[in-house]
């Protein structure tokens, strides 16, 4: 009952179904985040960044006897980037412990096999059965992060403002919805080449050059999920001395992601992260009425901007963790075992 699936040609019989599913996980694993809603959720499944290829499969129930399909009761896809597969598993919380999330990973890794690449890596929510699952597997943690989330009914929008105008002399704050303006994006990207204090996990790599960077910003915009962007530029010379991300999904757009946060090297000291960040919110709250809270992703060392993100008000909520595993090793252990 497993079978590859193709988001973009799926029945939105199908695209209802794994919502429904999606929905069913996040109610028993993480009941405190908002659910999905269709919207652009085949979008978001299909589009993929040029040169990457996203592969899915489902495992469907046997149709009703009076022929209508059954639900989509497992999920699972491989985005296949650079040199590794990174793997997104669902099983419905009424299928599990039945061996389906196992059948999944064997059938994925093995096309990952099968197209020549040696990793799989995958983000495993801490707290959640997704860790014994992985660990059983043969997965092992490579790297952990906090994942925090800022309630923005509670925030104190005078001292935020304040905050905001905080920012050492000589820069100029600027608030860029849709992503930075074309002018700006060579200086951008050499901004972002300087990746040091990011907010963002490995498994989503920076954009480091121009095209990459436009690239990056257009498949945003296809998968249904808008950037905001607030910049710090640097009078004198005009380069982008610091930068804030943040995006707001078509799928949950109560609560937003932050992406990367960067305060170039020699711009350290001047208050452009909590000012950028603090300007952010204040225009959010404006150009996205239904935003209720933001959720952020931070390295446990990088103590300043953990400092920042709880001045904000950000409070930890769960470990993130990436795990990863030998592609060969993986498909002998699950070939082995079936
Ligand atoms: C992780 C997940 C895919 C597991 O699916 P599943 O069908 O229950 O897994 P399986 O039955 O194939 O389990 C395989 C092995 O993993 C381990 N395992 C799975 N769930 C476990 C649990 N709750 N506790 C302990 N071990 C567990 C066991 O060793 C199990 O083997 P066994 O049943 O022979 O002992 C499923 O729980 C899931 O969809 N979780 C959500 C994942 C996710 O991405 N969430 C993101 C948003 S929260």
């Amino acid at each position: 009952m497993v079978r590859e699936w193709d988001p973009r040609t799926a029945s939105s019989a199908e695209i209802a179904s794994l919502l429904d599913t999606l929905n069913a996980v996040l109610a028993a694993d993480l009941p405190q985040d908002p659910p999905w809603r269709e919207s652009s959720l085949r979008e978001y499944l299909s589009e993929v960044m040029p040169g990457e290829r996203r592969i899915s499969w489902v495992a469907q129930a046997d149709p009703a006897p009076d022929g209508t399909p059954g639900p989509i009761l497992g999920h699972v896809n491989v985005l296949l980037l650079g040199g590794i597969g990174v793997l997104e598993v669902l099983v419905h919380p009424t299928a599990r412990r039945g061996r389906l999330g196992r059948e999944l990973v064997r059938v994925a890794a093995r096309r990952v096999w099968d197209e020549g690449f040696q990793s799989i890596g995958v983000e495993v929510v801490g707290d959640t059965p997704a860790v014994a699952f992985y660990e059983a597997l043969g997965f092992t943690r490579e790297y952990v992060e906090t994942r925090s989330v800022l309630d923005l009914g509670a925030m104190e929008w005078p001292v935020l403002a304040e905050m905001a105008t905080e920012v050492g002399a000589g820069y100029h704050v600027e608030f860029c919805p849709g992503g930075p303006p074309d002018d700006l994006i060579e200086a951008y990207a050499r901004a972002k080449a300087e990746v040091r204090d990011v907010d963002d996990g490995e498994l989503r790599p920076s954009s480091y050059d121009p095209q990459r960077l436009r690239d990056s910003l257009d498949t945003l915009h296809r998968r249904g999920m808008k950037p905001y962007i607030v910049l710090a530029l640097h009078e004198q010379t005009g380069e982008v001395a610091g930068l804030t991300e943040v995006v707001v999904p078509a799928q949950h757009p109560t609560r937003a992601d932050q992406y990367d946060t960067i305060v170039v090297r020699d711009h350290r000291g001047y208050g452009i992260d909590r000012a950028i960040k603090a300007r952010m919110l204040l225009e959010l709250r404006s150009a996205e009425p239904e935003l209720a809270e933001v959720q952020t992703w931070n390295a446990q060392a990088n103590e300043a901007m953990l400092k920042v993100n709880a001045e904000l008000g950000y409070r930890p909520d769960r470990d993130w963790c990436e795990y990863s595993v030998d592609v060969a090793e993986l498909v002998h252990r699950l070939d082995s075992q079936r």
